[in-house]
């Protein structure tokens, strides 16, 4: 009998192992609710009603593992429009979740509801989640933090904990009215009031002493610090007083571990970053300044945004004492932010080596016509963004709604893959090379096909770094530059070897910058510059991919709750 009994338990032991095995290997559902509504929240001295989900700024972080469903329940409780976007996930043949008003959807109007779901494949690291309306993403946003599937470890040494760290930025305004006077007035939106670190200024700025994020470390411990540019218009240099940190993914891709002692995070840009607890027991500013781009540009915000690294003793040993403050680089410092940006290298990579559509993308600004008589001080005209000489303008219904349904007169297939014409794009351009076409025009690729674009920063109206965002594509950035871009001798340079990748590119003040990609993901995706106002004003353009030839490779139907313009 006891020998009958062993070989249940043996046999029952078996099949719990299995279970367990099966299971973990096996991927979760991960659901949430995101209720969107408004909330009063003080910040440098200044109350303003903003838009929140479920009541949190920053919002909710959302966790699962690579391979997992999620299903995120949106409720519009708020007084606005929304959408959610889900800012670097590849969305695999679910393009009808990506988010972006009036290309893949209509908005959630106020009062009704719509449910988000898509698998996340492939990728691991920080990503994040915005609104993608107007200007809501100020207030709505939050971190999404991909771990590897159960049992698989890092490809760096395990931390002891982890930390989402969130940079955003703070108006003394509402927001939506801060992007309808510009729009109104035909000029660029005003800047922000207060950087923010997890929602808050910090020590240099007024009545926000007492609320600092305290970031708490134990000593000899290590950190794995999850950041999120959540910023709107400006790039932002990142340093820990007295503390290296080491790169490890950006844009939910794994890199060469790099170790520095400066960050340069560009809005939409998502950087894992490992640190030790290796200095005496005391309090570090977590410090971020602005990276000003543009030459000659004097009114941004230079106050320093402040969180405070706080060691913790294990008992009574924590000495108080005044936070130490990193030396930053100057505001202007254009070499250290093409120096970091050409450091990194992805850990493992598989670049297109041929190419199958080539474009050449001029990117910048454009003035045209106003569209009444309110912009009457600026001559008549307003700044807008423009690529290859078109600026963006939305159009009513969603344009995977429109392809879908193969309703007309939506958009056009006519994005063009070169400018009108060459000039010297860095140069005095000639005010005749000023005025871009509006239009609401696609680019068609064909399923599978390789891309290769390069991006030529032009200096009408001004020279400026712009984080330029693919939805729905890691890209691999091949090579970068300063001046005009040389198609006889850059590519000569180009790594096709190790290239970072990412989905958010920071194409140099200046100069260019070469991508590739695979037109893997049937379906409608925007591509823009992740400056909120830039995007706005026309800076961003939009790739329709085909279906592929097998059933495997067509994008499933909508969903039926998708809403309605
Ligand atoms: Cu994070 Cu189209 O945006």
């Amino acid at each position: 009998m006891a020998g009958l009994s062993s070989v249940v338990k043996l046999a029952t032991s078996l099949v719990c192992l299995i279970l367990v095995a099966a299971w973990t290997a096996s991927a979760a559902l991960v659901h949430h609710k995101f209720t969107i509504g408004t909330q009063n929240v003080t910040r440098v001295c200044n109350t303003q009603t903003i838009v929140t989900v479920n009541g949190q700024f920053p919002g909710p972080t959302i966790e699962v593992r690579e391979g997992d469903n999620l299903v995120v329940e949106v409720d519009n409780n708020g007084p606005y429009n929304v959408t959610i976007h889900w800012h670097g996930v590849k969305q695999l043949k679910s393009c009808w979740a990506d988010g972006p008003a009036y290309i893949t959807q209509c908005p959630i109007t106020p009062g009704n509801k719509f449910t988000y779901k898509f698998t996340i494949t492939g990728q691991e690291g920080t990503l994040w989640w915005h609104a993608h309306i107007s200007y809501l993403r100020a207030t709505v946003h939050g971190a999404l933090v991909i771990k590897p599937r159960a049992g698989k470890a890092y490809p760096f040494p395990k931390p002891d904990a982890e930390i989402p760290i969130i940079l955003g930025e703070w108006w003394n305004a509402n927001v939506e009215d801060v992007i309808a006077d510009a729009i109104k007035t035909g000029t660029v939106p005003a800047n922000s009031d207060a950087y923010t670190i997890n929602g808050q200024p910090g020590d240099f700025f007024n009545c926000s002493a007492n609320d600092t994020s305290h970031i708490s470390v134990k000593s000899g411990k290590r950190y794995l610090l999850r950041i999120v540019h959540a910023g709107m218009l400006h790039g932002s240099f990142f340093k820990i007083a007295q503390h290296k940190m080491t790169v490890v993914a950006v844009d939910a891709v794994y890199t060469k571990p790099y170790t520095t002692d400066v960050l340069l995070i560009q809005p939409g840009n998502t950087m894992d970053v490992l640190i030790t607890a290796d200095q005496k027991l005391g309090q570090y500013y977590i410090g971020t300044r602005v990276y000003n781009s543009q030459p000659g540009r004097t009114e941004y915000l230079n106050t320093t945004t402040t969180a405070i690294l706080e060691y913790k003793g294990n008992d009574k040993t924590y000495i108080a004492s005044a936070p130490l403050l990193p030396n930053f680089p100057a505001y202007d410092d254009t070499a250290t932010a093409f120096k970091f940006s050409t450091a990194l290298r992805s850990l493992r990579s598989s670049v297109p080596q041929t190419v199958d559509e080539e474009m050449f993308i001029t990117e910048g600004f454009g003035l045209v016509p106003c569209m009444d008589n309110s912009c009457t001080d600026n001559n008549g005209v307003r700044p807008v963004g423009s690529l290859n000489n078109i600026s963006f303008v939305d159009p009513e219904i969603s344009i995977l709604q429109a392809y879908y349904n193969g309703t007309n007169g939506v958009f056009t297939r006519d994005f063009p893959s070169n400018p009108p014409q060459a000039f010297n794009y860095t140069g005095n351009v000639p005010l005749s090379l000023w005025t871009p076409e509006l239009g609401t025009k696609v680019k068609v690729l064909k399923f599978n096909s390789t891309v290769q674009i390069v991006f030529q920063n032009t200096a009408i109206i001004t020279l400026q770094n712009h984080p330029i965002h693919l939805h729905g594509h890691d890209v691999y950035l091949v090579g970068q530059g300063f001046g005009n871009y040389n198609s006889q001798t850059d590519p000569a340079n180009f790594n096709l070897v190790n290239p970072q990748t990412l989905n958010t590119v920071g194409v140099p003040t200046g100069g260019w910058a070469a991508i590739r990609f695979v037109a893997n993901n049937p379906g409608v995706w925007l591509m823009h510059c992740h400056f909120e106002s830039h995007s706005a004003l026309g800076f961003a353009m939009v790739f329709l991919t085909e279906d592929g030839p097998r059933n495997s490779d067509k994008l499933p139907p909508p969903p039926s709750d998708l809403p309605k313009c």
